[in-house]
C-alpha cells in the first residue's frame, strides 16, 4: 500500500518499477481557450496529487450522485499508484495558440510498414498512464478524472495492461505473452545520470524552455499471434529474439544479464543479424544515442472474430529524442523475423509533461 511521489523534477511512471496493473486513455480535450486548458491541468494535478497520496473518500449529499465511485469503499488507498500525463501533437494545433512551443519532434504517429492501425486506438491531445498494484485502483482513478473534468475531456481509447510481479526475487524480469523475459537490457532506470543521458529532456537540448524535465512518450498496441507462436519450434523463437527462453540469456552465453557478444559474431552465427535483440540495439558506439527506456505491460481483450485469442504487447518506451529513440530503433526493426507473429494494430506519440516540484505549482503549468 505505498504512496509514489507526485511532487518532483519529473512525473512518476516512468523510471517507477513496473506494477502489476497498467492502463493507457487517450482523451480528446474539450477546452476551448487557453484559460479552459490551465483549468484542466490544475484539476488533473489537484485529483492526481489527491489519488496516489490517497485518504478517505470525499462524501457529500445523498441527494446528489456521490463525490466518489466507491471502487475503493471509503478508504482511498495509494497502493502505488502514478498517473502520467502526456500532450499529444494535436494539442499544439491552432485551438490554443500553442504551435511554437511544440516539443521539437512531437508529431502525430504515422505507421511503419508492418502496421495495420485501428484509427480507434490512435493519438490523442492527451494521454493518461496510469500504474499500480490493481485494476481496481485504476479504474477508481479514471473514473475520478472522468467524474472531475466531464466538460474538458472526452475519452478516445483506452488500453488496458497487466504483468507478473513475481514478490520473492527482487531482480526477476516479468515475462511477455511470447513467453519471453521482457526488460533485461533495459538501462538502468534508477541510475540518475543515465536517466538524464536517455530519457529527461535537458536544458541544452534545443527543445523549447518548458520542456526540461519532459520526455518523449511512445505507445504501441502490438497484437501477437499467439496461435501460430505455440506452434513454432523453441529453437526457432530463441533465433527471432536471439536469446534463449528459459533463462533469457543471449544465445551463446550463460545468465540473463550477460552482454550478447556481437564483435566475436560478425555473420550472426549464434545471434542472428535479423534477431529482435540486435536489430533494436547493435550496441556499437554509434548507435548509443538510440537507446530507449522501456516499460511495456501485456493485455488481453478477447477474441476476434475470427475465433482468435486477441493479445500482445502494450508497449510503452521513454526517451529524451523520439526520433533518434523510438522511431530509428523501429526503423531497423522493419523487417524483423518477428514480424510474422505481430502486428501494430495502435498507439501514439506524446510529449510527457515536466513534473511540479513544488506544492502550489501543477502540471503544465511551464507550457501554459
Ligand atoms: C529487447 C520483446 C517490440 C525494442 C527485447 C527482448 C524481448 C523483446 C523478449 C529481450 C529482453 C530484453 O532485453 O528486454 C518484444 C516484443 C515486442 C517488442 C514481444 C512486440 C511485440 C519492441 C519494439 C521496440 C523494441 C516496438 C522499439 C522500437 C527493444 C530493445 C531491446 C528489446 C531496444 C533491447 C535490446 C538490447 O539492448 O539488447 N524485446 N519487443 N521492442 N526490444 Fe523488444
Amino acid at each position: 500500500n505505498e504512496a509514489q511521489p507526485f511532487y518532483g523534477n519529473h512525473q512518476a511512471g516512468i523510471t517507477t518499477p513496473r506494477p502489476a496493473a497498467a492502463m493507457t486513455v487517450a482523451f480528446d480535450v474539450l477546452a476551448t481557450t487557453r484559460a479552459d486548458l490551465q483549468r484542466l491541468f490544475q484539476t488533473l494535478s489537484e485529483r492526481i496529487s489527491f489519488l496516489m497520496k490517497g485518504g478517505p473518500a470525499p462524501t457529500g449529499d445523498p441527494k446528489f450522485p456521490p463525490a466518489d465511485s466507491g471502487v475503493l469503499g471509503s478508504q482511498i488507498v495509494p497502493d502505488n499508484l502514478t498517473m502520467t500525463i502526456a500532450v499529444g501533437a494535436s494539442l499544439f494545433d491552432e485551438r490554443f495558440g500553442l504551435g511554437k512551443v511544440k516539443p521539437g519532434h512531437l508529431v502525430r504517429m504515422t505507421g511503419f510498414p508492418n502496421d495495420a492501425l485501428d484509427a480507434d486506438m490512435c493519438h490523442g491531445d492527451l494521454l493518461l498512464q496510469i500504474c499500480s498494484n490493481s485494476n481496481e485502483v485504476n479504474i477508481h482513478a479514471l473514473r475520478d478524472v472522468v467524474k472531475n473534468l466531464p466538460d474538458l475531456l472526452m475519452v478516445r481509447w483506452k488500453q488496458d495492461g497487466f504483468l507478473r510481479i513475481e514478490e520473492s526475487a527482487s531482480k526477476k524480469t516479468a515475462r511477455n505473452l511470447l513467453g519471453f523475459k521482457d526488460g533485461t537490457a533495459n538501462p538502468n532506470a534508477t541510475d540518475e545520470a543515465v536517466m538524464n543521458k536517455i530519457v529527461w529532456v535537458q536544458p541544452n537540448a534545443g527543445e523549447p524552455t518548458w520542456a526540461t524535465g519532459g520526455t518523449y512518450q511512445v505507445v504501441r498496441v502490438i497484437r501477437h499471434f499467439v496461435e501460430r507462436w505455440d506452434r513454432t519450434p523453441l529453437h526457432q523463437q530463441a533465433e527471432i529474439f536471439g536469446r534463449d527462453k528459459v533463462e533469457g540469456a543471449p544465445l551463446g552465453m550463460k545468465s540473463e544479464f550477460d552482454a550478447p557478444d556481437y564483435v566475436s559474431d560478425p555473420k550472426g552465427q549464434r545471434i542472428a543479424l535479423d534477431s529482435h535483440i540486435r536489430l533494436a540495439n547493435p550496441r556499437r558506439p554509434e548507435t548509443e544515442e538510440n537507446l530507449i527506456l522501456r516499460r511495456p505491460f501485456n493485455y488481453s481483450r478477447g477474441v476476434t472474430k475470427s475465433g482468435q485469442l486477441d493479445m500482445g504487447l502494450l508497449f510503452i518506451c521513454f526517451q529524451s529524442n523520439l526520433e533518434k529513440g523510438f522511431i530509428t530503433v523501429q526503423k531497423r526493426l522493419n523487417g524483423e523475423q518477428l514480424e510474422e507473429y505481430i502486428k501494430p494494430i495502435g498507439g501514439g506519440y506524446f510529449f510527457v509533461l515536466p513534473g511540479v516540484p513544488t506544492k502550489d505549482g501543477y502540471l503544465g503549468q511551464s507550457l501554459i
